[in-house]
């Protein structure tokens, strides 16, 4: 029997799970025989993998972060460790394997498949949605819901109060979590990387919505501007209103996959495993324009990511 091994690598996403349980399943169904590889990269030079049991995958759908555990190795990026990793595939007999993460693990794994042949498919999953070639990363959704819950709760006590309250949140230098969040609380501004701001007209804005009434602001931030403080600082200043910074850090990254999350990693699970059975060496799942396909490493590699217009533009007056 052929093994395949699994693996999560980079930044955890909710969905992980469900796409792990998924492959297992699914690759047993096909005749394979299925591997863990715990620890991502680092567990696949360090011989952390086993056989993958039904036990290990059981009861494990529901739960955020990754049960097989993720690492960013810097020790990948030398062959001596490269080879090592090699070794431990092939005393175990795995000559696939399947990554969940971002597009970083998928260019380790493709310089791994450079060196050795050892083909790979590639399950997008980060809270950041801003891997190249797909309209949709595992966690997404899970997080935006987190946001949403806490965005919800803040206008709860903003409104009690009169006062404004930043919110950061994460996508490193992506803003697709903000607007989507800005967007789905009604927020009265959103900062991010994509649309140019201007405080002026902001602030022009937002006197005169005081002016006819407005006792309460929320304002979404992404984390890649570095903007949240210093319009905290702004809003006390130049509105009036009294003003709290809220960054939400980690907790989007948590959390039980949301229905969607898990249906996601199903259909992209099944996609690996049929991509490999199909003999391609290093296809990466997409789901572009609502339907699944795949695309070559090269193109993730080689483009920017591209974000819904219509989510960039009907947000772009937030910044105005
Ligand atoms: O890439 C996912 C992400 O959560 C980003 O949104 C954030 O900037 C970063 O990871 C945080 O990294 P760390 O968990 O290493 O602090």
């Amino acid at each position: 029997m052929e093994g395949i091994a699994i693996m999560t690598s980079g930044g955890d996403a909710a969905g992980m799970n469900p796409a792990v349980k998924c492959v297992v399943d699914y690759a047993t169904q096909k005749g394979l025989k299925p591997y863990l590889v715990r620890d991502g990269l680092r567990g696949l030079i360090d011989g952390l993998i086993t056989e993958a049991s039904r036990q290990d995958v059981s009861g494990i759908l529901h739960r955020g972060g990754t049960v097989l555990r993720s690492s960013r190795s810097k020790r990948f990026f030398e062959y001596e460790y490269r080879k090592q990793a090699y070794d431990n595939l092939v005393n175990l007999g795995i000559t696939k394997l399947i990554v969940i993460g971002g597009d970083g693990s998928f260019a380790a794994l493709n310089r791994f498949y450079a060196d050795f042949g050892v083909p790979f498919a590639g399950i997008p999953a980060t809270i950041d949605n801003d891997i190249p070639g797909t309209d949709y990363c595992l966690g997404v959704d899970t997080a935006l819901n987190m946001i949403r819950d806490s965005i919800d709760s803040i206008r709860d006590t903003a409104s009690s109060f009169n006062r404004a309250f930043v919110i950061e949140t994460m996508g490193r230098d992506c803003g697709y979590l903000a607007m989507v969040s800005a967007l789905s609380s009604g927020a009265e501004i959103c900062i991010v990387p994509e649309n140019e701001y201007d405080l002026e007209k902001i602030g022009e804005r937002l006197r005169e919505d005081i002016k006819n009434g407005r006792d309460h602001i929320i304002a979404v931030v992404a984390e890649g501007t570095n903007m949240a403080e210093y319009l905290t600082r702004w809003i006390k200043v130049n509105l009036n209103m009294d003003a709290r910074l809220t960054v939400l850090g980690h907790v989007q990254r948590g959390g039980s996959p949301t229905v969607y999350d898990r249906i996601m990693a199903y259909r992209f699970a099944v996609a690996a495993v049929d991509s490999l059975l199909a003999g391609h060496p290093n296809k990466i799942m997409v789901f572009k324009e609502g339907v699944l396909d795949s695309v070559d490493i090269e193109v993730v590699n080689s483009s920017k990511v591209k974000l819904a217009d219509d989510i960039v533009m009907m947000s772009s007056h937030l910044s105005r």
